[in-house]
């Protein structure tokens, strides 16, 4: 007892520099003076989302080199990698032990029988098998001491023998060492860092009162954003970093970030790694897939080549989504294409039935997904029962789903409005199921059964005749500073009974913070933007004291109607908004009170190539004072 408070005090004294250096840099430095930077993630291999395989739906801990290899076979043979399914990923499980004192890990070598190479124990071979196929290998660990099957998995008789020491597998105290071993020896390409080391294991656990495992003070809380110590798991992640940079100088590796929307990682999870897991674990269930879906679906500022939001893997092969529902098995592949979301497999590839290979294999769909644009879908119709996402793809083309979430048919109007295209000019659509072509001018009605999700390219007359809306183009849109002072739990994540642990307890609350955030085509709070009762259809609604870059693919200018966005509970406070060029001021507004009428804004932003908006004021409390880039539009 007395030694777990040691322990206990030691890790909390090893936090205090850390908070300190955080709580310096933050009073040094002006949060919105501009940097010319774009500050979200674009180190490792991500250009576009990540696609490949992971054991943990399939297998979770009872995963063996025959499961692993024999998906990677199917996946080649199939022809999936050559349409881009290229990460293997061995998720938890692998591990045996971690040897005492030298601190080497042990692969388990009865499922990895070739990890044992003489007296050592290697994933070479694996990898280099995977590699010769032309594939990519990822492995994973946790940002603590212990993992999450070591955490909620206690029955399983896949998890990590021997002492107390030897079962502490996760990266807590052996950053450089792990990775220097997964990424310069073993020759992985992409490492899940899971959160359940900094989570699960407080000293008054269970599991740790019994003395199975040793306490670590947790700073990750699912339930509470207040709980968790934002700095300390950033700095996990900062360190990892280094260690990546260090160990695969080449850049060719990939990070995932895995805390579950906890912590606030909307906020910063994209300027740490490549994708960030916006929820809990997604289910074979339909409610689940609702869940994952919407904590990811209005954070489309938050998502950018490089730094994508990730609602979990595809649970297509299993339960709502096996080849018995092919309508919901299609509708959960075409969200997450429309999200940007990381397009792994779950299923066991080895025994999938060829109608569910050619749900993975669409190439239209997958195209979608990987435009290079990397521009999220955006909400253009948001109800309970039914939603229409819009992206805007690199060629001018919109890709364009209609989502039936409930138990009737509905007869859906898509306009000509929603694709932000003219209503007097003709819109082509092609279903990128069917494959079947319509044309249509200013609406169409579309059937849409239960639970499906129809997706269609869609080609036509743009309503802004040049240019872009920087609501079109959230891919080069980072809300650097969003304004949040006090993350909240977003209201509109639809709560899923989750099932660890039946129904028993209170039931699912609200729980990952995003509510308030920087949003395409709406308010912070989910309303039409609107300034002094002049709508804006398309704009950009954030916080005041906030700070958005966006880069700049070639404009000349941006031209933008400004003020206080008329939700504002807060009538007494000014913004003054800004927008630089590189750095350098180049428009600026008088300050402007709620109700006043919108200021126009016009910036001469050739050649710069990052652009800044600024909004700030003296107000503290920037929750009361949603402020509107109304129109907002990069022009030629
Ligand atoms: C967590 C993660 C899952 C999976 C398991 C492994 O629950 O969210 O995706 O990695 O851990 O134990």
């Amino acid at each position: 007892m007395q030694k777990q408070q040691t322990l206990r005090w030691q890790s909390r004294l090893a936090l205090i520099p850390l908070l300190f250096a955080a709580a310096a840099s933050h009073a040094a430095t002006d949060p919105l003076a501009p940097t010319a930077h774009w500050s979200a993630y674009t180190a490792g291999r991500a250009p576009t989302p990540p696609m490949g395989w992971s054991s943990w739906n399939a297998f979770a801990t009872d995963i063996d080199e025959a499961k692993i290899l024999g998906s990677a076979q199917r996946i080649v043979d199939s022809g999936l990698a050559a349409k881009g399914y290229r990460y293997i990923n061995i998720d938890d499980g692998w591990a045996l032990r971690r040897q005492v004192p030298d601190g080497h890990l042990v692969i388990r070598p009865d499922r990895f029988p070739s990890s044992v190479q003489g007296g050592a124990s290697t994933f070479r071979p694996l990898t280099d098998k995977l590699h010769a196929m032309g594939l990519k290998a990822g492995i994973y660990s946790d940002l603590g001491r212990n993992t999450c099957s070591q955490a909620y998995s206690s029955q399983s008789a896949d998890l990590p023998k021997g002492s107390v020491l030897e079962r502490e597998i996760g990266l807590y105290g052996h950053i450089d060492q792990d990775i220097a071993l997964f990424f310069k020896d073993w020759n992985f390409d992409f490492i899940k860092v899971d959160g359940c080391g900094l989570r699960a294991y407080g000293a008054s656990d269970q599991r740790v009162r019994s003395g199975e495992y040793r306490a670590l003070p947790p700073v990750l809380d699912l339930e509470s954003v207040s709980r968790s110590n934002i700095p300390a798991v950033q700095q996990e992640f900062t360190q990892i970093n280094a260690a990546l940079q260090r160990n695969k100088p080449d850049g060719d590796f990939l990070l995932s970030l895995c805390v579950w929307g906890a912590a606030d990682v909307r906020q910063w999870g994209k300027n740490f790694g490549n994708i960030s897991r916006t929820s809990d674990d997604i289910r074979p269930s339909w409610n689940r897939l609702l869940s994952n879906f919407d904590s990811a679906v209005r954070r489309e500022l938050y998502g950018h080549p490089g730094s994508w939001n990730d609602p979990d893997m595809l649970f297509i092969g299993a339960g709502d989504f096996d080849a018995g529902h092919l309508v919901e098995a299609r509708s959960h592949f075409s969200l997450w294409a429309m999200l940007n979301a990381p397009l792994m497999t779950g299923a066991d590839l080895r025994t999938t039935p060829q109608a569910l290979l050619d749900i993975f294999g669409n190439a239209d769909v997958i195209a979608v997904n990987q435009d290079p644009a990397g521009n999220q879908a955006v909400l253009a119709y948001d109800a309970d029962d039914l939603q229409i996402l819009v992206k805007q793809l690199a060629n001018g083309d919109k890709a364009v789903a209609v989502f039936n979430r409930g138990f009737t048919p509905i007869d859906a109007d898509l306009t000509a409005e929603h694709l932000k295209f003219r209503k007097d000019a003709p819109v082509t659509l092609t279903d990128l199921w069917t494959k079947a072509g319509s044309s249509f001018t200013s609406e169409t009605r579309l059937r849409v059964a239960p639970r499906e999700t129809r997706i269609f390219r869609a080609h036509g007359s743009r309503m802004l005749a040049q240019g872009w809306y920087l609501s079109e183009q959230p891919g080069s849109v980072n809300p650097a500073v969003d304004g949040v002072t006090t993350p909240q739990a977003d209201p509109t994540v639809f709560r899923s009974s989750f099932g660890w642990s039946g129904t028993k307890g209170a039931g699912e609350r609200p729980m990952y913070a995003g509510w308030g955030g920087a949003r395409a085509d709406s308010t912070p709070y989910g309303q039409t933007l609107r300034i002094a009762g002049a709508p804006y259809p398309a704009g950009i609604g954030i916080l005041a004291n906030s700070r958005l870059e966006v880069r700049n693919h070639d404009a000349r200018q941006l031209s933008v109607q400004v003020g206080i966005d008329d939700s504002a509970r807060d009538h007494a406070h000014a913004v003054t908004f800004m927008i630089y060029g590189d750095g350098k001021l180049l428009a600026t507004s008088k300050p402007l009170r709620w109700g006043q009428s919108a200021q126009a804004l016009t910036a001469n932003v050739a050649g710069a190539k990052i652009v800044e908006l600024v909004a700030r004021s003296d107000a503290k409390d920037n929750e009361q004072l949603p402020v509107s880039w109304g129109g907002a539009a990069m022009q030629p």
